[in-house]
Protein backbone atom coordinates (compact mmCIF):
# COMPACT_ATOMS: atom_id res chain seq x y z
CA UNK A 1 0.00 0.00 0.00
CA UNK A 2 1.43 3.45 -0.62
CA UNK A 3 -0.39 6.61 0.96
CA UNK A 4 0.16 10.10 -1.39
CA UNK A 5 0.48 13.17 1.04
CA UNK A 6 0.76 16.45 -1.55
CA UNK A 7 0.31 20.20 -1.01
CA UNK A 8 1.66 23.38 -0.64
CA UNK A 9 4.39 25.07 1.24
CA UNK A 10 4.05 24.75 5.09
CA UNK A 11 0.75 22.96 4.67
CA UNK A 12 1.70 20.03 6.93
CA UNK A 13 2.94 17.61 4.59
CA UNK A 14 5.44 15.94 6.97
CA UNK A 15 4.05 16.36 10.60
CA UNK A 16 1.00 14.98 9.05
CA UNK A 17 3.19 12.28 7.30
CA UNK A 18 4.73 11.67 10.01
CA UNK A 19 1.63 11.03 12.39
CA UNK A 20 -0.25 8.59 10.02
CA UNK A 21 3.24 6.89 9.07
CA UNK A 22 3.70 6.40 13.06
CA UNK A 23 -0.11 5.35 13.18
CA UNK A 24 -0.07 2.83 10.35
CA UNK A 25 3.47 1.58 11.41
CA UNK A 26 4.94 2.03 8.22
CA UNK A 27 7.93 4.98 6.90
CA UNK A 28 7.26 7.84 5.52
CA UNK A 29 9.52 9.73 2.92
CA UNK A 30 9.85 13.51 2.51
CA UNK A 31 10.83 14.04 -1.02
CA UNK A 32 11.10 17.73 -0.64
CA UNK A 33 14.02 16.73 1.92
CA UNK A 34 16.22 15.60 -1.36
CA UNK A 35 15.26 18.79 -2.93
CA UNK A 36 16.63 20.67 -0.17
CA UNK A 37 19.70 18.48 0.60
CA UNK A 38 20.87 18.99 -3.41
CA UNK A 39 20.24 22.93 -2.64
CA UNK A 40 22.43 22.76 0.40
CA UNK A 41 25.38 21.18 -0.84
CA UNK A 42 25.02 23.45 -4.20
CA UNK A 43 25.15 26.40 -1.79
CA UNK A 44 27.68 25.44 -0.02
CA UNK A 45 30.06 24.62 -3.17
CA UNK A 46 28.77 28.18 -4.45
CA UNK A 47 27.36 26.26 -7.06
CA UNK A 48 25.15 28.19 -9.48
CA UNK A 49 21.54 26.66 -8.40
CA UNK A 50 20.27 26.64 -11.90
CA UNK A 51 23.42 24.45 -13.58
CA UNK A 52 22.82 21.17 -13.35
CA UNK A 53 25.92 20.03 -14.78
CA UNK A 54 27.56 21.41 -11.87
CA UNK A 55 24.87 19.98 -9.14
CA UNK A 56 24.66 16.45 -10.49
CA UNK A 57 27.92 15.39 -8.90
CA UNK A 58 27.73 16.67 -5.71
CA UNK A 59 23.87 13.62 -5.92
CA UNK A 60 26.46 10.78 -5.65
CA UNK A 61 27.16 10.95 -1.85
CA UNK A 62 23.00 11.80 -0.59
CA UNK A 63 21.01 8.91 1.16
CA UNK A 64 17.46 9.67 2.62
CA UNK A 65 17.02 7.69 5.60
CA UNK A 66 13.18 7.12 5.68
CA UNK A 67 12.64 7.28 9.55
CA UNK A 68 8.81 7.14 10.95
CA UNK A 69 9.60 9.76 13.40
CA UNK A 70 10.96 12.05 10.60
CA UNK A 71 13.41 11.36 8.15
CA UNK A 72 17.46 12.29 7.80
CA UNK A 73 19.11 12.69 5.17
CA UNK A 74 23.31 11.81 4.91
CA UNK A 75 25.78 12.91 2.60
CA UNK A 76 29.36 10.63 2.60
CA UNK A 77 28.06 9.97 6.20
CA UNK A 78 27.70 13.34 7.60
CA UNK A 79 24.17 14.18 8.86
CA UNK A 80 22.72 17.20 6.63
CA UNK A 81 18.96 17.25 8.34
CA UNK A 82 19.52 20.40 10.87
CA UNK A 83 21.00 22.46 7.77
CA UNK A 84 18.19 21.79 5.46
CA UNK A 85 15.28 24.19 6.69
CA UNK A 86 17.02 27.34 6.68
CA UNK A 87 15.98 30.66 4.96
CA UNK A 88 18.39 30.76 2.35
CA UNK A 89 17.79 26.88 1.83
CA UNK A 90 13.83 27.57 1.38
CA UNK A 91 15.36 30.55 -0.85
CA UNK A 92 16.87 28.38 -3.54
CA UNK A 93 14.95 25.23 -3.93
CA UNK A 94 12.78 25.72 -6.13
CA UNK A 95 15.37 26.85 -9.06
CA UNK A 96 17.42 22.99 -8.07
CA UNK A 97 13.79 21.62 -8.44
CA UNK A 98 12.86 23.11 -11.92
CA UNK A 99 15.51 20.89 -13.14
CA UNK A 100 14.47 17.78 -14.81
CA UNK A 101 17.77 15.49 -13.97
CA UNK A 102 17.49 16.27 -10.46
CA UNK A 103 13.69 15.63 -10.32
CA UNK A 104 14.49 12.08 -12.09
CA UNK A 105 16.72 11.50 -9.25
CA UNK A 106 14.81 12.23 -6.95
CA UNK A 107 12.06 10.11 -8.21
CA UNK A 108 14.30 7.46 -8.66
CA UNK A 109 15.11 7.26 -5.36
CA UNK A 110 11.38 7.23 -3.90
CA UNK A 111 10.65 4.68 -6.13
CA UNK A 112 13.66 2.47 -5.21
CA UNK A 113 12.16 2.61 -1.54
CA UNK A 114 9.94 -0.77 -0.71
CA UNK A 115 6.00 -0.36 0.16
CA UNK A 116 3.96 0.43 2.11
CA UNK A 117 5.00 4.03 2.73
CA UNK A 118 3.49 7.38 2.91
CA UNK A 119 5.27 9.47 0.01
CA UNK A 120 4.84 13.44 0.98
CA UNK A 121 6.12 16.12 -1.47
CA UNK A 122 4.30 18.01 -4.83
CA UNK A 123 4.09 15.06 -7.52
CA UNK A 124 4.03 11.61 -5.42
CA UNK A 125 0.46 11.45 -6.38
CA UNK A 126 0.60 13.00 -9.92
CA UNK A 127 4.30 11.64 -11.41
CA UNK A 128 5.55 9.29 -8.90
CA UNK A 129 3.54 7.26 -7.54
CA UNK A 130 0.39 7.70 -9.82
CA UNK A 131 -0.87 4.23 -8.91
CA UNK A 132 -0.68 4.92 -5.22
CA UNK A 133 -4.15 3.52 -3.38
CA UNK A 134 -4.85 6.58 -1.29
CA UNK A 135 -4.11 10.48 -2.39
CA UNK A 136 -4.63 13.80 -0.47
CA UNK A 137 -3.49 16.89 -0.95
CA UNK A 138 -3.10 19.54 1.77
CA UNK A 139 -3.81 23.23 1.81
CA UNK A 140 -4.23 26.25 3.91
CA UNK A 141 -4.76 29.94 3.43
CA UNK A 142 -0.76 31.88 3.05
CA UNK A 143 -1.57 33.68 6.24
CA UNK A 144 -2.25 30.29 8.30
CA UNK A 145 0.82 28.24 6.81
CA UNK A 146 3.09 31.47 7.63
CA UNK A 147 2.07 31.54 11.15
CA UNK A 148 2.80 28.43 11.53
CA UNK A 149 5.95 28.74 9.75
CA UNK A 150 6.54 31.62 12.00
CA UNK A 151 7.28 29.32 15.09
CA UNK A 152 10.19 27.46 12.80
CA UNK A 153 12.20 30.46 10.99
CA UNK A 154 13.87 33.64 12.54
CA UNK A 155 11.47 35.90 10.19
CA UNK A 156 8.14 37.62 10.54
CA UNK A 157 5.13 36.51 9.76
CA UNK A 158 4.25 39.24 6.45
CA UNK A 159 7.91 38.28 4.98
CA UNK A 160 7.32 34.64 5.82
CA UNK A 161 4.09 34.76 3.58
CA UNK A 162 5.87 36.72 0.86
CA UNK A 163 8.16 33.82 0.71
CA UNK A 164 6.23 31.17 0.87
CA UNK A 165 3.69 32.63 -1.85
CA UNK A 166 6.90 32.73 -4.18
CA UNK A 167 7.80 29.28 -3.46
CA UNK A 168 4.47 28.22 -4.22
CA UNK A 169 4.75 30.08 -7.55
CA UNK A 170 7.71 28.37 -8.69
CA UNK A 171 6.28 25.29 -7.65
CA UNK A 172 3.38 25.75 -9.88
CA UNK A 173 4.33 23.08 -12.40
CA UNK A 174 4.55 20.35 -9.95
CA UNK A 175 2.05 21.38 -7.53
CA UNK A 176 -1.18 20.10 -9.20
CA UNK A 177 -2.92 17.83 -7.10
CA UNK A 178 -3.81 14.47 -8.71
CA UNK A 179 -7.56 14.11 -10.25
CA UNK A 180 -7.85 11.13 -7.73
CA UNK A 181 -6.45 13.16 -4.69
CA UNK A 182 -8.97 14.11 -1.78
CA UNK A 183 -7.74 17.67 -0.80
CA UNK A 184 -7.89 18.77 2.88
CA UNK A 185 -8.06 22.64 4.28
CA UNK A 186 -5.72 21.89 7.26
CA UNK A 187 -6.56 25.83 8.53
CA UNK A 188 -9.45 24.84 10.25
CA UNK A 189 -8.12 21.47 11.92
CA UNK A 190 -5.84 20.59 14.59
CA UNK A 191 -2.69 18.56 13.49
CA UNK A 192 -4.16 15.63 15.27
CA UNK A 193 -7.32 16.37 13.47
CA UNK A 194 -5.71 15.95 10.04
CA UNK A 195 -4.33 13.00 10.67
CA UNK A 196 -7.64 11.57 12.13
CA UNK A 197 -8.96 13.09 8.57
CA UNK A 198 -6.80 10.79 6.71
CA UNK A 199 -6.79 7.38 9.12
CA UNK A 200 -10.66 7.52 8.96
CA UNK A 201 -10.56 7.47 5.26
CA UNK A 202 -8.15 4.91 4.94
CA UNK A 203 -10.01 2.57 7.30
P1 LIG B 1 5.17 20.99 5.30
O1 LIG B 1 5.85 19.66 5.38
O2 LIG B 1 3.97 20.99 4.38
O3 LIG B 1 6.10 22.12 5.02
P2 LIG B 1 5.09 20.93 8.18
O4 LIG B 1 4.74 19.53 8.51
O5 LIG B 1 6.50 21.36 8.32
O6 LIG B 1 4.56 21.31 6.72
O7 LIG B 1 4.11 21.84 9.05
C1 LIG B 1 4.36 23.19 9.31
C2 LIG B 1 4.01 23.45 10.77
O8 LIG B 1 2.60 23.55 10.92
C3 LIG B 1 4.46 22.35 11.73
O9 LIG B 1 5.08 22.96 12.84
C4 LIG B 1 3.14 21.70 12.13
O10 LIG B 1 3.20 21.11 13.39
C5 LIG B 1 2.23 22.91 12.14
N1 LIG B 1 0.77 22.71 12.17
C6 LIG B 1 -0.03 23.38 13.03
N2 LIG B 1 -1.32 23.07 12.81
C7 LIG B 1 -1.35 22.20 11.81
C8 LIG B 1 -2.42 21.54 11.13
N3 LIG B 1 -3.69 21.73 11.43
N4 LIG B 1 -2.11 20.73 10.13
C9 LIG B 1 -0.82 20.55 9.78
N5 LIG B 1 0.24 21.16 10.38
C10 LIG B 1 -0.03 21.98 11.40
O1 LIG C 1 8.06 21.77 3.72
P1 LIG C 1 7.90 22.72 2.57
O2 LIG C 1 6.58 22.60 1.91
O3 LIG C 1 8.29 24.13 2.90
O4 LIG C 1 8.98 22.28 1.52
P2 LIG C 1 9.39 20.80 1.07
O5 LIG C 1 8.22 19.90 0.99
O6 LIG C 1 10.55 20.38 1.90
O7 LIG C 1 9.86 21.09 -0.41
C1 LIG C 1 10.92 21.99 -0.67
C2 LIG C 1 10.90 22.29 -2.15
O8 LIG C 1 11.25 21.11 -2.87
C3 LIG C 1 9.59 22.77 -2.74
O9 LIG C 1 9.41 24.17 -2.59
C4 LIG C 1 9.73 22.35 -4.20
O10 LIG C 1 10.50 23.30 -4.92
C5 LIG C 1 10.55 21.07 -4.11
N1 LIG C 1 9.76 19.86 -4.18
C6 LIG C 1 9.34 19.44 -5.43
O11 LIG C 1 9.55 20.14 -6.42
N2 LIG C 1 8.70 18.25 -5.57
C7 LIG C 1 8.46 17.49 -4.49
N3 LIG C 1 7.85 16.33 -4.66
C8 LIG C 1 8.85 17.92 -3.21
C9 LIG C 1 9.49 19.12 -3.09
Amino acid sequence: MIVTIDGVAASGKSSVSSGVAQALGVPYVSSGLLYRAVTLLGLNAGADLADAATLLPLLSGVRLEPLASGNRVWNAGADLTADLHSTRVDAGVSTVAAIPQIRQWVDDQLRALPAPLVAEGRDMGTNVFPYAQHKFYLTASPRVRAERRAKERPEDIPAIEAALTERDRQDTTQSAPAPDARVIDTGPLTLQGVIDTILEHLR
